[in-house]
């Protein structure tokens, strides 16, 4: 089978393409850079050993889905492509609005044109907001976004199962993803923000490898365990063999399904640091300041529905993603 993958050099993107083509997948990749390296390209042929298409563009430029869908025979689609950060989006509502929705217009409008109707969304847990039952399972009210960024993907959800309801001959798979952290363990790829990490497990390894001075906690008064907020963190790898998963069932299932992707386990900023200290052996100096604008005090899956329909679960220890996070910037700054 051939995927294209859009902004498949992108963080998810890469370590998804990577589980792919190991998978013996064909792959094709769009990317516009935004937010990613042309240097991933040989990153990912040095893990893989294999060839993959390359694409600079941009999917919202029509005559370049139409050249890629032309000369490329594409049997599903795994959509990353999207303007991600949260605080940006805040700031700059137009550009994310435009981008991710009109991006995935286009792409669809492509793929109905040649006859390619297997779908699967990089979606988001911030669909559900501020979530009023944990652990959060697919059957939670969805809406209360609190930001531009997580409304786009509420929308795009909305858009794919309209369009759905209208083409029977759909198949889409919205991947609700809760917070991807850590890296390859090559060490060749993981995240890279772009400026000062808005998040914080790229915040903490900038922290323990002496580029930033000292770890700001947004709050520690919320109602969990140590006051300060809880998040499912997801091995980025885990994630991407979630993309595999629903790859193989995709053609079972008509129309739009949704699977959260989370270990289903909460862990608080305290536990991060600790966690991170212990793995390495460093020290991340942190100071309590006040809370983030918008943020919530916990957020975690109920994994259940993803094992059951697509036989997947998380299996990286947050041991691993702590490793795994630390190596990658470490083998960065080499790279440098
Ligand atoms: C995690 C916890 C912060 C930074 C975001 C997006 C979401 C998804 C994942 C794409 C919170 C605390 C953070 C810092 C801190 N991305 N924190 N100091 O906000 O849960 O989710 O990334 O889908 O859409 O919203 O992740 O890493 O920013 O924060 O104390 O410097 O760490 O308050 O409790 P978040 P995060």
């Amino acid at each position: 089978m051939r995927i294209l993958v859009t902004g498949g050099l992108g963080f998810i993107g890469s370590h998804t393409v990577v589980e792919l083509l190991e998978n013996n997948y064909e792959v094709v990749v769009i990317d516009n850079l935004y937010n990613s390296n042309l240097s991933v390209i040989d990153k990912i042929h040095k893990i893989t050993g294999k060839e993959f298409s390359f694409y600079e563009n941009d999917v919202c430029d029509e005559d370049a889905l139409e050249t890629i869908f032309s000369e490329n025979k594409i049997d599903a689609v795994i959509h990353f492509a999207g303007y991600k950060a949260v605080g940006e989006s805040v700031q700059k509502p137009i550009m994310y609005y435009e981008n991710n929705l009109v991006s995935t217009l286009h792409l669809c409008k492509k793929m109905i044109e040649h006859n390619c109707f297997n779908l699967i969304f990089s979606s988001s847990a911030t669909v559900y907001g501020n979530p009023e039952v944990l652990p959060i399972t697919e059957e939670c009210v969805v809406g209360g976004t609190t930001n531009p960024y997580g409304t786009t993907k509420l929308m795009i959800e909305r858009i794919l199962k309209d369009i759905c309801i209208s083409d029977n001959r759909f198949h889409v798979i919205a991947l609700r993803y809760f917070n991807p952290i850590g890296a390859h363990e090559s060490g060749l790829i993981g995240e890279v923000p772009n400026g000062i990490p808005n998040n914080l497990m790229p915040y903490i390894v900038r922290v323990a490898s002496g580029e930033l001075e000292i770890l700001s906690v947004f709050g520690n008064d919320y109602d969990t365990p140590d006051g300060t907020g809880v998040r499912d963190y997801i091995h980025v790898v885990d994630l991407a063999r979630g993309h595999l998963k629903a790859l193989e069932k995709i053609n079972d299932l008509q129309g739009i399904h949704y699977y959260n992707l989370g270990t289903g386990v909460g862990y608080s900023v305290l536990d991060l640091v600790r966690a991170f200290e212990e793995v390495n052996g460093v020290s991340v100096p942190y100071k309590i300041v006040e809370r983030r604008e918008g943020d919530i005090a916990s957020c975690y899956a109920d994994p259940t529905k993803a094992l059951q329909e697509l036989g997947w679960k998380a299996e990286k220890t947050l041991e691993d993603m702590m490793r795994d996070s630390y190596q990658f910037i470490l083998e960065e700054k080499n790279r440098e």
